[in-house]
């Protein structure tokens, strides 16, 4: 048996601590998020990646790539000439996609549902600064800068404007278009922009500025992402259709356990972490790795509150409305005494931001947790999260792809119950428990 290390850790583990004070805080007051930078300097990466997390957490944001307005506006881009400072045709073209991507800002902030809109572009000269905040003082928007630069990022190949274009002819005709920029760039200043909140990003590390108070933005890290793992093992409750609880690995799960052991020494995956939640199970199965692995409070299992280690049949006898009101928003739902996916989420937080930091890592947690760590690298709204499907018994490989993340399945070919339950149609306030009952819950 492998060494042990149980930190019991919580969500005040110190360096987790330091980012949640990072975290966003955002008012009811709309936000830009505005990105200042040469091209290929990860403004688009750091654009996704910002929007991911705040939809992740619950607060509705957008990207707005102004390139894609230019490409929509000149469908046959030549060459580099177009951006040239002193080509008048191309600057009024770009000013106008400026203007036309901040209409749709307008439009998302103020008449839609949105609260946070990045305004991914280069934004390199003070004067288009000046637009930006001048038209967000216009509409009572907050305004935040996130600057980029440094070394120069992988140059965009697959950039749609070069389609059909050699790997030479794309490489040189874009380090023109970039020396084009350079000519009237004007970074964000400590000095000459000390009194706009923004975060200057440098490529070795990340050195954060802070600007004037009032919110507090992009402070999320973006580092380079790893490979990352996740499992479960089915659990003697599970067995018997009953949720939650903290009951010990079933003889099948303790088989599962043996075979995902086997599974990760073929796999040999350099540096492997290992990560279980608090409860028996997680700790069982990871138990049989033989190595080390850390406890983390967090990825304990959505609470059921009084519904707790009951079955279906229970619940709809003693609490007859729970699970249609369940149906009826999954994500919302929180259990009597109990958590809501919302309120996992919300506890996972720190669990995500760590994952961020690291490389490859084996998180053996719960069927809901893999729903809410699954939603985030996969982009999934708050609607399709409770639905993803994390079956017993099965390592989902995340690899990180350009602006996200591919998933594949692995099962281990130990069966298991069935714990997914698929989205009802029509949702009857007033119907019994009967048609989840073909289903063995873990949390249905
Ligand atoms: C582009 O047209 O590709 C970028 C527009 C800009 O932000 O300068």
């Amino acid at each position: 048996m492998g060494r042990r290390i149980s930190l019991f850790r919580t969500n005040f583990h110190p360096k987790i601590w330091i980012l949640g004070a990072c975290v966003p805080q955002f008012t009811n007051c709309p936000t830009m998020v505005i990105l200042v930078g040469l091209p290929a300097r990860g403004k688009t990466y750091i654009s996704r990646k910002l929007t991911r997390y705040l939809n992740w957490i619950g607060t509705p944001t957008r990207v707005f790539n102004v390139g894609e307005y230019r490409r929509e506006a000149v469908p046959n881009y030549k060459n580099y000439e177009f951006f040239r400072h002193d080509n008048p045709e191309g600057v009024e073209i770009r000013r106008h996609c400026a203007l036309a991507a901040l209409k749709d800002v307008r439009t998302y902030l103020s008449s839609e549902e949105g609260q946070v809109a990045v305004f991914d572009a280069t934004n390199t000269t003070r004067e288009r600064r000046e637009v930006i905040l001048e038209f967000a003082k216009e509409n009572g928007y907050k305004v935040g800068f996130r600057g980029s630069w440094g070394g120069l990022g992988q140059v965009k190949l697959s950039s749609p404007d070069h389609r059909g274009r050699g790997q030479d002819e794309a490489v040189a005709d874009f380090l023109q278009r970039i020396e084009c920029y350079k000519a009237t760039y004007e970074p964000l200043d400590d000095e000459l922009d000390s009194g706009l909140s923004h975060i200057n990003r440098f490529n070795v590390g990340l050195r954060y500025l802070g600007g004037c108070a009032g919110t507090h933005l992009g402070t999320q890290r973006c580092p380079h992402v790893g490979t990352r793992w996740s499992s479960g093992g089915q659990s003697q409750l599970n067995l018997r259709g009953r949720i939650g609880g903290d009951s010990d690995l079933s003889p099948r799960g303790q088989q599962y356990a043996q075979a995902l052991s086997r599974f990760i020494r073929s796999q040999e995956i350099p540096e492997l972490k290992v990560w279980t939640s608090h409860m028996k199970r997680t700790i069982q199965t990871a138990e049989a790795l033989g190595v080390p692995y850390e406890q983390w409070k967090a990825l304990n299992e959505i609470d059921a509150g009084v519904c707790e280690e009951m079955t279906y049949e229970e619940i709809q006898e003693r609490y007859p409305k729970e699970l249609a009101l369940r149906d009826q928003d999954k994500y919302r739902y929180r259990y009597p005494k109990g958590e809501s996916y919302e309120d996992l989420v919300q506890r996972l937080e720190p669990v995500i931001m760590e994952l961020e930091r690291q490389e490859n890592v084996l998180v053996v947690c719960h069927q809901a947790v893999m729903r809410c760590l699954l939603a985030y690298f996969l982009d999934k709204s708050a609607d399709e999260l409770p639905y993803l499907k994390c079956p017993l018994h099965t390592v989902l490989k995340l690899t990180p792809v350009a602006y996200g993340c591919e998933v594949e399945p692995i099962f281990l070919n130990i069966e298991a119950v069935n714990t997914h339950r698929a989205r009802p149609q029509n949702v009857d306030i007033n119907r019994t428990a009967a048609d989840a009952l073909n289903t063995v819950p873990e949390h249905f």
